[in-house]
């Protein structure tokens, strides 16, 4: 922050400032001074804040800045990526993150930490999944809601990004989304909504693509509609670097801060619309007090705060040891045996040369860095290892990912009869923000070193490394086990030997599905479009839903893992409410209450999933989606009953005529269990709620009138006798159906009724039709 001679702003300044600011201080509020810092105004003592990246970790770069700049950041905690925080499945321990976040920004006199990324995983290839949470909009909001909170409990703000429907990296500038209402709001929206509503980020960033063709940086129905006047958002909206289309109009759209700084010339456009008349200068005072009221909340807290890297690095490897995901242990292979440890062989560069962050602008210039071999030597353990491929990292030079098949075959040579190791995964190169991934398969080198060793080992252990799902069916059979690390942050490698040798048990579970094969997806239909254009075709079916939806065959679905002991979930009881036309949507509707208990023997994570499913539902449906979890750890033989509620909103769909949340009445199947596709405990319940009636307009069909009571009677008494084949309690039911079916303005044409004449039916329409 900028030094002044002006005691600090507060709050209650922030009225009196923008009566003082003239419109051109007003104006260069509304950007970034630079790279980072947002503008100061120091006739009047508005220092500069600075905002940094990123989401699990801080990226402040100490000289020049360039975009996703590499150029040194100052060292800071390199926690797992969003994708391993979400496969934690535990809110206790995300909000203990982003405390420690929180305090790093702190001690680094940075405002604003960047994130975190709540865009769903639309496609396995998006590059830009390892900073991303989940396929699904209720784990990813509720976890990020955690990690929100945990960072502004210490005094800094987030910006919750980015908003929305940026789910590729692919012509992300300028790629039109094209998205139906309710998959917009049932699976792109949901998760940022529960962000906002639960922890209020200090800011939201837009996205840099349009949505239905209009930029996100200048749409008032997503910066105000949806997110202030639905929502309540009471932060800024700051743009994504670069993402600004026309300042004008997105300022009077509700974006308020434009990042970086465009040199003055966009402040000096936002002058010249208020001069002629073009723009309201109320909307510019907006703005600057909500730029101002930012760097108030800045200001409040800006004592002295340090942070001690050594406990951060033991939370980061902590956190580490809960996002992998054991995937499979046939025979129980892990833990590995302590006494035998030391003859082990372990295989595969990223073992010295760990992946455990992702590229572009969130990567974080760590404190520490532990390889898993430091991890094995830090125990004295002297395992035999071979590099078996070459990554670029290691070798110093971009490009140099290989396979080498000299060191192919040492590896094999030495893994003969013994238990093996191998790490594996994808290179840096294959994932980043900026491009996506065009296939999900390892490298060659990679899938060609796991079968040859395999093909002579005991047994083999397969480590992966990468920051989005990738394709196992090719090689799985050939590994007794696989422990999926995801981007494991700085300990990664401390973590996994603490995996390996039973220090500690996993209990992530998949926050993303593992389908057998990419064309499975129904995303890829559409993926990633062409022409500046992207089509969401798959509509609500992404992630388990389309695959649950088609029957798609998957490695491992979504919210499978496995851990060191087993589970057994026994005695579902759901009680229900009724609906009624006043019950909140926060409330609780429906209660499952069940027991799950810890059936081996020994300690671990249990994380029960509840999924509700609307067997005869008259919208499109996923079979199942996930709507409450929990994360139970348990003793040996331990048992704990769990609770779980499910409030109206929970229960509801996007309907697409009345614009609005609605709970459909009748079967309600609500099942439990420990992942999308395992799930012993299932129940059927009748919801009790009012039956949805949709507007009547000009092609409402018979059965669409007949719903409203007072129509329906107007509208027969003008048919007239023949109104009985509509009957269905009279006549031909088949007929009846059949009939319920027409739009009442055929009625008019058909010759059915004389009664029924275009100007009675205008008339109807005009009293009882929506406006
Ligand atoms: C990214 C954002 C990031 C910003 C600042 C953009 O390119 O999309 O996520 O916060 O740069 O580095």
């Amino acid at each position: 922050m900028t030094a002044s001679t002006h005691a600090p702003l507060t709050l209650g300044d922030v009225p009196r400032l923008l009566s003082e600011l003239t419109l051109e201080e007003k104006a260069s509020l509304c950007s970034g001074q630079d790279f980072w810092n947002t503008q100061a105004v120091e006739r009047l003592g508005v220092p500069a804040v600075m905002v940094t990246d990123g989401p699990h970790g801080l990226r402040k770069q100490a000289g020049a800045a360039d975009h996703v700049g590499l150029n040194d950041s100052v060292p800071a905690t390199c926690f797992p990526t969003a994708a391993g925080l979400a496969s934690t499945w535990d809110r206790g321990l995300v909000r203990r993150v982003g405390e420690a976040l929180g305090v790093e920004t702190r001690a680094n006199d940075v405002a604003v930490l960047l994130g975190p990324g709540v865009n769903m995983k639309r496609s396995p290839l998006c590059g830009r999944n390892f900073e991303y949470f989940s396929e699904d909009p209720h784990l990813a909001g509720e976890l990020a809601a955690d990690l929100v909170d945990g960072i502004q409990s210490q005094g800094v703000g987030t910006s919750l990004k980015h908003f929305a429907a940026n789910n590729q990296e692919t012509d992300r500038m300028r790629v039109s989304v094209e998205v139906d209402e309710r998959t917009l709001r049932e699976i792109y929206l949901p998760a940022f909504e529960t962000v906002v509503t639960r922890a209020q980020p200090w800011t939201v960033m837009c996205a840099y693509n349009k949505i239905n063709g209009v930029y996100a940086s200048r749409d008032p129905w997503l910066l105000t509609r949806v997110l202030r006047d639905e929502w309540g958002f009471e932060g800024l909206v700051v743009s994504d670097w670069g993402a600004v289309d026309d300042r004008v109009a997105g300022v009077d759209a509700g974006l308020d801060l434009e990042m970086p700084s465009s040199g003055g010339l966009n402040d000096g456009r936002i002058v010249a619309a208020v001069r002629a008349g073009e723009l309201d200068e109320a909307v510019v005072d907006r703005a600057a007090g909500r730029v101002l009221t930012m760097v108030a909340r800045a200001l409040q807290h800006s004592d002295a705060v340090t942070f001690d890297a050594a406990t951060h690095h033991a939370l980061a490897h902590e956190v580490a040891t809960r996002t992998a995901v054991l995937l499979k242990n046939d025979a129980d292979v892990l833990p590995l045996d302590p006494a035998t440890a030391g003859d082990l062989v372990v295989v595969g560069e990223m073992a010295r040369t760990p992946r455990y962050q992702g590229a572009g602008s969130s990567q974080v210039n760590p404190t520490r860095l532990v390889s898993a071999l430091d991890a094995f030597a830090e125990r004295d353990l002297d395992v035999d290892f071979h590099p078996g491929y070459v990554l670029a990292e290691a070798a110093g030079k971009p490009g140099q990912d290989r396979a080498d098949a000299g060191l192919r075959a040492e590896a094999v040579a030495a893994a003969a009869g013994r238990t093996a190791v191998v790490f594996a995964g994808l290179p840096a190169a294959h994932e980043s923000e900026g491009y996506d991934r065009d296939h999900m398969e390892l490298p060659d080198a990679h899938v060609a070193l796991i079968r040859e060793v395999s093909a002579v080992a005991a047994r083999t252990v397969v480590v992966l490394s990468n920051g989005s799902a990738v394709t196992l069916s090719g090689w799985q059979d050939a590994a007794d086990a696989i422990l999926e690390t995801w981007l494991g942050g700085q300990a990664s490698g401390s973590a996994a030997v603490a995996l390996l040798l039973g220090e500690a048990a996993p209990s992530g579970r998949l926050a993303e599905s593992i389908p057998a094969a990419l064309s499975a997806v129904p995303a890829q239909l559409g993926f990633p479009g062409e022409h500046g254009t992207v089509r969401y075709g798959e509509g609500l079916f992404i992630g388990y839903r389309g695959l649950d939806a088609t029957g798609a065959a998957v490695s491992y679905p979504f919210g499978h893992g496995l851990t060191y002991t087993s589970f057994a979930y026994t005695d579902l009881v759901v009680d229900t409410e009724e609906v009624t036309a006043t019950t909140a949507q926060g409330a609780g509707v429906v209660r499952a209450t069940f027991t799950v208990t810890n059936t081996g023997a020994r300690e671990g994570v249990a994380v029960p999933q509840l999924y509700v499913g609307r067997p005869r539902s008259a919208v499109a449906r996923a079979p199942r989606e996930l709507r409450g979890f929990t994360s139970v750890p348990l003793q040996p033989g331990e048992s704990q009953q769990v609770e779980l509620t499910l409030t109206r909103r929970d229960l509801s769909h996007w309907d697409t005529e009345l614009h609005g949340w609605v709970v459909e009445p009748g079967a309600l199947e609500v099942a439990v269990g420990a992942s999308s596709r395992d799930l012993p405990l299932v129940a059927t319940v009748d919801l009790a709620a009012p039956t949805p009636v949709a507007p009547l307009h000009r092609y409402s069909t018979v059965a669409e009138w007949r719903a409203h009571p007072q129509a329906w009677d107007a509208l027969v008494a003008a048919i007239g006798p023949a109104a009985q084949m509509f009957d269905e309690s009279a006549g031909d039911p088949a007929h009846a159906a059949m009939f319920s079916a027409i739009p009442v303005i055929k009625v008019t044409t058909m010759g059915f009724s004389e009664g029924l004449t275009p100007e009675r039916f205008e008339e109807l329409l005009a009293t009882y039709g929506e406006a």
